[in-house]
């Protein structure tokens, strides 16, 4: 009924406005069902906090189910009380910068409803990571909901010499591990569309990088957000450097750069304006998910990418992600596909 209701007179409606407007009003929404305790649990009715009846242990965290939300949704951190109640077990939040950040000019996103993706040029837009602290603080998040934090670059022309982005990135990891917030963090290295582009995704300055931030004291596991385009040689020189430094594991991944990969490409724009989120991330994600658990039996995977039914997830589960992370799914497929994941998994 309310797969139908989704479907047919929600989706329908939602999908010809603005989606920058869609995500405010989900946003407050969202705010304002999980501090008012009858509309909290009228979402727990409709949607279903993951049972619990089939935990996962990873990197010492348990998650009471295989879903979460990942980076670019919750990006200041407003949602976190009320995604368990959606069927979500965690969440990334961000990617929050060291600074406050504008993101790109609008449009920032564009639906490409026949392709089942997202045009996204958002640039990190976020309130910057000390409001975002002093925000999840306030926050009444479920004991049992595990909260990752994203963590970019500032995407500013401050940050255009490697050394600045290093600073930037080691402000933030320091500020949260400090405050003591966050159960993980992921380090995003692979945003397609922000200022100075992804230097990080190069294996000398990612070593750099990460070397940089392992001087912290942090007693949180550390993930590394990957991009989805390069070749697997080069993918496979990242994943050695990030083994080699005793990082836990990687979200596979981001965005995808290539118009031609989606089903329809020309309703993505004619120039180069952000990646491309859902259905064209779907094979590239699972290929790399595929080989980095074959040569890299021990390693940590967040499958992400395209996630758009219960069969979907457990595809990469089955290709070895230990996690899996999602966003267009839950809008295109409708808020109920997490529900229908955690149901399948529990009878895998
Ligand atoms: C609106 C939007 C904003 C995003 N912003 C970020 C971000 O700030 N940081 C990040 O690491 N990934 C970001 N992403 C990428 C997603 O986290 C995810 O990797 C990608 O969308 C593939 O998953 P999906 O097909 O389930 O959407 C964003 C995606 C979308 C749709």
């Amino acid at each position: 009924m309310i797969k139908l209701l989704y479907k047919k007179a929600l989706k329908p409606v939602l999908f010809k406005l603005d989606p920058d407007l869609i995500h405010t009003l989900f946003v407050k929404i969202g705010v304002a069902s999980g501090n008012i305790a009858p509309l909290k649990s009228v979402i727990n009715a409709i949607y279903g906090e993951p049972s619990g009846k089939k935990t996962l242990q990873v990197d010492g965290i348990t998650y009471q189910g295989p879903v979460l939300l990942s980076a670019g949704f919750d990006y200041n951190a407003h949602l976190s009380h009320i995604l368990f109640s959606m069927g979500f077990a965690g969440e990334e939040v961000g990617s929050v910068t060291a600074r406050p950040c504008l993101g790109n000019p609008p449009p920032r996103l564009r639906r490409m409803i026949k392709s089942n993706s997202i045009q996204v040029y958002k640039g990190l837009k976020n309130d910057g990571v000390d409001a975002i602290i002093k925000r999840i603080k306030t926050k009444k998040i479920p004991p049992q909901f595990v909260l990752g934090i994203s963590i970019a670059k500032t995407n500013d022309e401050r940050n255009s010499s490697q050394e600045e982005g290093i600073k930037d990135y080691c402000y933030s990891f320091k500020r949260l591990n400090e405050e003591n917030i966050g159960d993980f963090y992921t380090i995003n290295i692979s945003c397609p569309n922000a200022f100075g582009g992804e230097d990080f995704a190069k294996p000398a300055s990612l070593r750099l990088l990460l070397t940089e931030l392992k001087k912290i004291p942090s007693t949180k596991p550390m993930y590394i957000k990957m991009p989805i385009n390069q070749n697997w040689e080069d993918f496979q020189q990242l994943l050695q450097i990030i083994d080699e430094l005793g990082i836990q594991g990687v979200v596979i991944g981001n965005l995808n750069k290539k118009y031609e990969d989606a089903d329809f490409p020309s309703e993505a724009t004619k120039e180069y304006r952000g990646g491309l989120s859902g259905k064209p991330c779907q094979k590239l994600s699972n290929n790399l998910i595929e080989k980095t658990r074959q040569h890299y039996p021990q390693m940590t995977i967040m499958g992400c990418g395209g996630i758009l039914t219960p069969e979907d997830a457990m595809e990469k589960m089955r290709l070895g992600a230990n996690l899996l992370q999602l966003i267009t799914g839950m809008i295109f497929t409708g808020p109920h596909l997490m529900n229908d994941i955690n149901k399948k998994f529990e009878r895998s």
